[in-house]
């Protein structure tokens, strides 16, 4: 690397830095030098656009804002799954029904079709730009794309299998992690999410949450559930917070896909 860059990258680390910063004055000072790099997303980028209109119009739903995603992202998951839906003879049927809750622009869907060939799939966003994205690629019937809010789940539920993967988080790996997770991204608004989706979900159904800020374990949930052993090779590299909002030392884990083994009584 050369200096210039070593010293661009430092700089650039420590503006991340100080946008999550508790001194009004380094916060407020640094927005004030990326506004202008606000404005131009703004106008030219149509996902940071519903982001920040999301933002004004959803606060208490949103989560991630960024709406990276890649055809076959989890393939050792996938695999997971489908070996749980062959064991319990389901994997060929029509009738299985599997949610991508923050399906950004449709390459979890389309990837989970290769591993369930017949199972109807919905998946959810709370990007406008996102769907739209998502549906201009769409040719399948039984793949759909569709607003997140509380009636879609009830109206197209329950599920056989949800997937929430890299949503559930507002610190990333890239930025350096604040102590407390309680102003940027507290566990309640974890557990309030987690609990949504377990009402959508059937027994014996699959959980699957990865590359979240907090531990399924940590919530009143997990009791009902049985984490699927795997020897997963890749290695969870989101900050994680312990239920009082506290950064735990590298606390990556192979539980990532959950079976429910009973509904709340
Ligand atoms: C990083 S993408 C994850 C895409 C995909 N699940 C993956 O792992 O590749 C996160 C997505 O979550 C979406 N999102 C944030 N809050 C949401 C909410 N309340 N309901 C549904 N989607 C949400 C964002 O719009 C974004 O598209």
């Amino acid at each position: 690397m050369t200096e210039s860059a070593g010293w661009l990258g430092r700089a650039r680390r420590q503006i991340q830095k100080n946008r999550y910063s508790k001194n009004p004055l380094l916060k407020g000072s640094t927005l004030l030098i990326r506004s202008p790099w606000y404005v131009w997303q703004f106008l030219t980028d149509g996902f940071y656009r519903t982001t920040i209109l999301n933002r004004l119009r959803n606060p208490k739903s949103l989560h991630l804002t960024c709406n990276y995603t890649k055809m076959d992202r989890y393939p050792e998951i996938f695999s997971l799954v489908r070996a749980h839906f062959e064991e319990l003879g389901k994997v060929e049927s029509p009738d299985l029904k599997i949610l991508s809750f923050g399906c950004s622009t449709g390459e979890e869907a389309f990837s989970l079709r290769r591993y369930f060939p017949h199972a109807e799939i919905v998946g959810v966003d709370i990007s406008e730009w996102n769907l739209k994205q998502a549906r201009k690629k769409n040719n399948d019937d039984r793949i759909r794309f569709l607003f997140s809010d509380d009636n879609t789940l009830e109206e197209n539920g329950p599920f056989d299998a949800i997937f929430c993967m890299a949503v559930l988080l507002r610190i990333a790996h890239r930025m350096e992690p604040a102590p407390s997770s309680a102003d940027e991204y507290p566990i309640d608004k974890f557990i309030e999410q987690i609990t949504e989706l377990d009402g959508h979900l059937n027994e014996q159904g699959a959980l699957i949450v990865y590359h979240t800020n907090y531990h399924l374990r940590d919530t009143p949930l997990y009791e009902r559930y049985r984490a699927l052993t795997f020897d997963f090779t890749e290695k969870d590299l989101i900050p994680k917070y312990d239920t009082n909002n506290r950064l735990m030392p590298d606390s990556d884990t192979q539980e990532r896909v959950f079976v429910k083994e009973r509904n709340a009584s």
